[in-house]
């Protein structure tokens, strides 16, 4: 692989995997419990301004490091950087070990809720009956940990198959399919009886709501949902042409995924309020939310099911962009055979992965600062090594790279790119003190 390296086989194909990777559970899941725990509609304009500013810089610069190099996260900030530089990269593969320790969990209910939707389990159950359902479900021992090895040998078939067959051919005709089935239902949620409410709360900023941990709030999902911070797009762009443009790219894979999570939400915040439930619920909106969606509609066990197909998928992808960074770093740094390389690593991913499946159920009393193993992960990654990451990769390419990031942006050395000096103020200024000022006040503040 190292040899003859994978490249997209067409630029529509780079960015549906792009964007596959982008839109996962972040958008489904984690973003309608973000917003609805940080107050709605404020924290949809924090976060808005988070993707423009720091996401939307931090995907080109990642893009353009990862093409110019042409190597994995590691080795290619070692060659621009050198060897300091090279454990932003080493940092990366080990957020995308705790990532994926969770997020197979996560995604293990997915697949769970495709059996539990297509055998109509919830059909004429109330709100308190489904959240018994979910919580029941999450907290028994066994079977969430089968869903989620489940899930953990999909990921390990596709990334198997290798960049293109795999990956590419897998994002590409099923995410525009998820895409359509969110605006279904988007319409069927606020149009439900006492919706209105839910829409307002999700789109009429309430500023008295903001803190600091709104902020944070909103960059962490901002960094979670792009796959920024840790190289996984860094990763990507190393498979991308040099005749690709760059910038209009890296623009559309942002709109889609913030278009996806904006859907999302229009979703799950309306319906929760619709059928009485608490918008701060936590990592369980979704799952138990959903259900009563699907019940007001006609054949809802059938759209359910589907739709729990589609977003298993958009995990799929995403999970496969995570375990490709690892996979590319054991197979450029550490001379491991691709095969080797993918199934130990998924088999490590598993092992971590039973703590925080346990953490929901029989282990829920072990706490670590308050939080549970699951909660933990996510907010080691989310919170801490991504943000930071990000930060760092910002310095790299504003300072250590300065011009020579706008080079590697450019598909050929004379394309004008009017905005290029804005881009590089954002990655010299604004991201790295931004960020770091938005770090600090969500710990002392
Ligand atoms: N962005 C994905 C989501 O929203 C998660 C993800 C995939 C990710 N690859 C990543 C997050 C790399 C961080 C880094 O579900």
């Amino acid at each position: 692989m190292s040899a003859e390296r994978g490249h997209w086989s067409s630029r529509v194909g780079f960015i549906m995997a792009s964007a596959g990777s982008a839109v996962g559970l972040g958008n489904v899941w984690k973003f309608p419990y973000v917003a609805g725990d940080n107050g709605g509609g404020a924290f949809l304009i924090i976060y808005l301004g988070c993707v423009l500013v720091f996401g939307l810089s931090l995907v080109m610069a990642e893009l353009a490091i990862g093409r110019v190099t042409q190597l994995n996260p590691a080795g290619a900030f070692r060659k621009l950087g050198g060897r300091g530089w090279a454990m932003v990269g080493g940092m990366g593969v080990l957020t995308a070990f705790i990532i994926l320790s969770f997020y197979i969990v996560v995604a293990g209910w997915t697949l769970a809720y495709i059996v539990f939707m297509a055998g109509n389990t919830f059909g004429g159950l109330d709100v308190e009956q489904n959240t018994a359902i979910f919580t029941q479900f999450v907290s028994s021992p066994i079977q969430p940990l089968v869903y989620a090895a489940v899930f953990t040998l999909m990921v390990i078939g596709v990334v198997l198959g290798g960049v293109s067959s795999g990956i590419e051919r897998a994002s590409k005709w099923l995410m525009p399919l998820l895409f359509i089935l969110l605006i279904i239902l988007a319409i069927r949620s606020v149009t439900l009886p006492g919706a209105g409410e839910g829409v307002a709360f999700y789109l009429m900023p309430d500023w008295s709501r903001v803190t600091g941990a709104t902020w944070g709030g909103a960059v962490s999902q901002a960094f979670f949902s792009l796959s920024l911070g840790m190289g996984a797009m860094l990763t990507y762009g190393s498979y991308m042409s040099r005749q690709q443009n760059l910038a209009r790219d890296a623009s559309m894979v942002v709109g889609l995924d913030t278009l996806v999570a904006l859907l999302a939400g229009l979703v799950i915040l309306p319906a929760v309020f619709s059928a009485g439930f608490e918008p701060g619920a936590g990592p369980g909106l979704t799952f138990m939310t959903l259900p009563a969606v699907f019940a007001e509609m006609p054949a809802g066990a059938l759209f359910g099911s589907a739709f729990f197909v589609l977003l298993a998928i958009a995990a799929l992808t995403s999970a496969v962009s995570l375990l490709e960074v690892v996979v590319s770093y054991c197979v450029d740094q550490k001379g491991l055979s691709r095969p080797a390389a993918t199934i130990g690593a998924g088999a490590v991913i598993f092992v971590i992965g039973i703590p925080v499946s346990l953490s929901q159920g029989i282990w829920s009393d072990i706490t670590i600062a308050g939080k549970s193993f699951l909660d933990l992960a996510d907010f080691i990654t989310a919170s801490v090594m991504m943000p930071v990451g990000g930060l760092l990769i910002a310095v790299f390419a504003g300072w250590v790279m300065g011009p020579r990031a706008i080079e590697a942006l450019k598909s050929h050395p004379d394309q004008a790119l009017p905005l290029a000096g804005l881009w590089l103020f954002i990655l010299r200024f604004v991201a790295p003190l931004g960020i770091a000022w938005i770090l600090i006040q969500g710990f002392f503040f």
